[in-house]
């Protein structure tokens, strides 16, 4: 059977934890496959909020299964918070839980070193999660990462602790005149972990095959957004993982013709949280009350959100990439009882238009945004069809699939399971 994807389009939290738990709902397996505890991912159940940064979004359906893939970057501790908090709220993980041995382990020093860049000056400030996730990503390619397979072996642990450690107590000491670690408490501290964690591990290649084969429906729980993609995104304002589809294949083991469909979580107007370029960034009012009405405070960091209008050349883009078959338009809720609405439709810089999404960032920038100017509405009430929403709203999304070529599949009148919409083929 196919699996599908779900992938965020923006500059991450679109939504996708709304949209996955509102999936998982026909799946049986659900599989983070990049990113680590940068990932916010908020579901709300009967009014109950959770929020989620290394489990997937489908763990609150009882019975269904849930894989980190090889592909994230695990924090243990952070992990083994997440597993006791969903506990405390009766949401049991043993037994459904399962996490890739070939997944990189976030060390506590990947954290100092995420901090100590964002605090240096001669290093570029990128408003990261402080999260370890550049650090550790870091390694994993420098070849001197530490796996959730070393944390269950003792003797591979103190082997890649060293290896590791060596090298960076070196830069904390040397670049940022920062104290060296123990590499004996560490390692002492992380065997721990790997015990408390072993009930978890699995070989995720073998695991996920397995579960193609037996016929379970697969749903991918992309984290972060298309354009934080460290090879397609605002480089180098971006994440240090491929948050795009293109980051399922090494992220899992899996072969993409196994995914059937991708699904693009799209906001219906634009976020983004940290540094880096943004053209159609509000600075004003509307901004300030995109973000009240949309509550956009950051759901790992608490940072507020810069808002602006929806940006349909980054969404084209998105669309290619991702080879997106079908749109989740989210937080339509939040547009209400504004009376025009602007989409960008090109950039103008240089004397040129620009109708696709640049590499240089000099474009996004400093270029104008070509804005089309479309009517807004009132009320979206407690819509159930497509049918029932106002004419106005119906127009802004029959435009936004004009300007993809993509069909909206789902609409997200709200945070709750019940406020969607599926509009039926
Ligand atoms: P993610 O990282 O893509 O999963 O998104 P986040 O969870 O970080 O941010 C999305 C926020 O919007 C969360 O607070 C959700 O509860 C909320 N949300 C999701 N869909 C809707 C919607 O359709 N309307 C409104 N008003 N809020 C929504
Ligand atoms: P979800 O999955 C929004 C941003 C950070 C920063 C940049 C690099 O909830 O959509 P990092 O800590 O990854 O090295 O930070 O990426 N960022 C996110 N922004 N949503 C996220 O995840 C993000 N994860 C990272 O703010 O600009
Ligand atoms: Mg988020």
């Amino acid at each position: 059977m196919g699996a599908i994807c779900v992938v965020g389009t923006q500059w991450g939290d679109e939504g996708k934890g709304k949209i996955i738990d509102y999936l998982a709902r026909n799946a049986d397996v659900i599989v983070r496959y990049q990113g680590g505890s940068n990932a916010g991912h908020t579901v709300i159940v009967d009014g109950k909020k959770f929020v989620l940064h290394l489990v997937p979004s489908g763990i609150l359906w009882e019975g269904k299964k849930c894989l980190i893939a090889n592909g994230v970057v695990v924090d243990p501790e952070t992990l083994l918070k997440e597993i006791e908090d969903l506990r405390a709220e009766g949401v049991e993980s043993k037994g459904r839980l399962f996490v890739s041995d070939r997944a990189h382990v976030v060390l506590p020093v990947h954290k100092l070193l995420d901090a100590a860049s964002e605090n240096n000056s001669t290093t570029l400030k990128l408003g990261t999660t402080l999260r370890g996730i550049g650090p550790t990503y870091g390694d994993k390619v420098l070849r001197r990462g530490v796996r959730i397979a070393d944390l269950i072996n003792g003797r591979s642990l103190r082997a890649a602790l060293e290896r590791n450690l060596t090298h960076a107590n070196a830069v904390l000491e040397k670049v940022y005149d920062m104290p060296p670690l123990d590499i004996g408490r560490t390692y002492e501290q992380y065997l721990k972990l790997g015990d408390l964690l072993s009930d978890y591990v699995v070989d995720g290649v073998e695991w996920l095959h397995g579960a193609l084969l037996a016929g379970e429906r697969v749903l991918f729980e992309g984290a972060q957004g298309t354009l934080l993609d460290v090879d397609f995104g605002t480089y180098p304002y971006v994440t240090s993982s491929n948050a795009s589809v293109c980051g399922l294949g090494t992220g899992t083991g899996i072969p993409p013709r196994y995914v059937e469909k991708v699904i693009g979580v799209a906001k219906a107007y634009t976020t983004r949280v940290g540094e880096g370029p943004f053209p159609t960034e509000l600075k004003d009012a509307l901004g300030e009350h995109l973000r009240k009405r949309g509550s956009e405070f950051g759901a790992t960091t608490g940072r507020p959100r810069r808002c602006g209008w929806l940006d349909l050349v980054a969404l084209r883009y998105a669309v290619m990439i991702n080879g997106v078959d079908r749109i989740a338009l989210t937080k339509l809720d939040v547009l209400n009882g504004l009376s025009t609405l602007k989409v960008c439709v090109g950039y103008a810089y240089g004397g040129r238009v620009y109708r696709s999404f640049p590499a240089d960032l000099s474009v996004l920038q400093e270029g104008e945004p070509i804005y089309e100017t479309l009517p807004g509405w009132d009320e979206l009430g407690d819509a159930k069809t497509l049918e029932q929403l106002p004419q106005a709203a119906r127009d802004y999304i029959a435009f936004i699939e004009r300007s993809l070529g993509v069909p909206v599949e789902i609409i997200s009148l709200g945070g709750e399971r019940a406020q969607t919409i599926t509009v039926p083929e």
